[in-house]
């Protein structure tokens, strides 16, 4: 099959997916929260931003360079893997799948907390490239143990998750009868017969489970209880004294993913963080949480051009990334549509979503007539946001 002809974007991807998936995992996948006014918003304000494209240059830019460098790695483009819990729910061994194809691309991928994949499995495939995403325990002790596992795995790059203060109501979830972790009633089940692509791969790879967090359930409880335990092991803010805590166990780099304004940037940064990451958690959290890439240009006026800022929520083309490395940030990720990449086409998804996106930025800055990534802002056009 011509990939390019049967999938020419990442929407394409989408709806192949939306398809294909029973509603239980589908709903989880694309919801928001609340009227899903952000969800929309999120769209809404990269359309807004608009370039000045310079067609007449003083001198030919020369081929567009896409390598990027941030944390001291050297990364072939200029985006990444967000992590997604439950990933392997909507397409069994998506991490796996997405790893090997981070790793080909040269990107970095975020390993979840919540992922159906053991870090140690998805380090062996990745390496440096895969990053491991934690949410703070609210027990002190087991998020000290969480961290130590991370690092005696290998990793070197940690996400520490802020935007999960507490326990949210999605309501497409509960529409379709979610719980975390999934549990089969007769609701469940019957989207499971009549989707029996999904069932198929799904019967392979066996039920999903937190294979992170496994170790840290207390033994003997009852399944109401394990729900419980899951829901809620991390119910609790991450408040700077946290922050600073894990700044002094955690020897590698710190990114704080979450931050949705400069004051709470500026709260990361004065914990020791390494990098910000601007989010809305793809507006799953906060139905009136602004656009991730409204806030970009004041967190980078308030942080100042040597911080490293990194950005996801919302983008889906290779445009959208421009637009968000423009309005300040160093580097951007992406959730949703590498997983749309594996529901629609299994192994060859998370390559062909990457493919996607590389060519469209290629051409983007092409268009645009810049040669690298770090030299968009100057070409954004002057009435953005209005
Ligand atoms: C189904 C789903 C599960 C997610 N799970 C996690 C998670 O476990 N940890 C985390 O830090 N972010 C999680 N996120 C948020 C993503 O990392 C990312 O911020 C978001 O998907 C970006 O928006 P986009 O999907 O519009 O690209 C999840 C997002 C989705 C859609």
């Amino acid at each position: 099959m011509d990939l390019n002809k049967a999938y020419p974007c990442i929407d394409d991807l989408e709806r192949a997916t939306l398809r294909r998936l029973p509603n239980f995992a589908s709903e989880y996948l694309r919801g928001g929260i609340g009227r899903e006014v952000a969800l929309t918003n999120n769209r809404q304000a990269l359309d807004r931003l608009r370039f000045d494209a310079s067609y007449i240059p003083d001198q030919d830019p020369g081929p567009v360079d896409l390598s990027t460098e941030v944390l001291g790695q050297q990364f072939s483009l200029p985006f990444g893997i967000s992590p997604v819990g439950l990933s392997g729910l909507m397409w069994p061994r998506a991490v796996e799948i997405l790893a090997r194809a981070a790793v080909e691309a040269g990107i970095p991928m975020g390993l979840s907390h919540h992922a159906t994949t053991h870090q140690s499995d998805f380090y062996r495939i990745t390496g440096d490239h895969g990053w491991f995403q934690l949410y703070p325990a609210r027990d002190d002790a087991m998020r000290r143990a969480m961290i130590d596992e991370a690092l005696a795995t290998g990793f070197k790059t940690l996400i520490v998750t802020v935007d999960i203060p507490g326990l949210t109501r999605r309501d497409r979830e509960l529409r379709v009868g979610l719980s975390v972790p999934p549990r089969l009633n007769h609701q469940t089940l019957w989207q499971i017969v009549t989707h029996p692509r999904w069932a198929l791969a799904a019967a392979f790879a066996g039920p999903p489970q937190f294979k992170n967090l496994l170790p840290y359930r207390p033994s003997g409880l009852s399944a109401k209880q394990q729900v419980a335990f899951f829901a809620s092991f991390m119910d609790r803010p991450v408040c700077r004294q946290v922050l600073s805590d894990i700044r002094r166990q955690w020897p590698g780099k710190l990114v704080v993913k979450g931050v949705s304004g400069l004051v709470d940037a500026k709260a990361a940064m004065d914990c020791g963080a390494d990098a910000v990451w601007v989010s809305n958690h793809g507006a799953r959290q906060l139905d009136a949480a602004p656009a991730s890439v409204e806030m970009l240009p004041a967190i980078r006026d308030g942080l100042g051009p040597r911080a490293e800022i990194f950005v996801d929520s919302g983008p889906r083309t290779g445009l959208d990334i421009a637009r968000m490395l423009a309005s300040g940030a160093d580097f951007v990720f992406l959730g949703r549509p590498f997983i749309y990449g594996v529901g629609a086409l299994g192994a060859r998804g998370g390559r062909h979503a990457i493919h996607i996106l590389r060519e469209e930025l290629n051409a983007a800055l092409v268009q645009i007539g810049c040669q690298r990534p770090s030299e968009l802002p100057r070409f954004l056009a002057p009435c953005v946001g209005a």
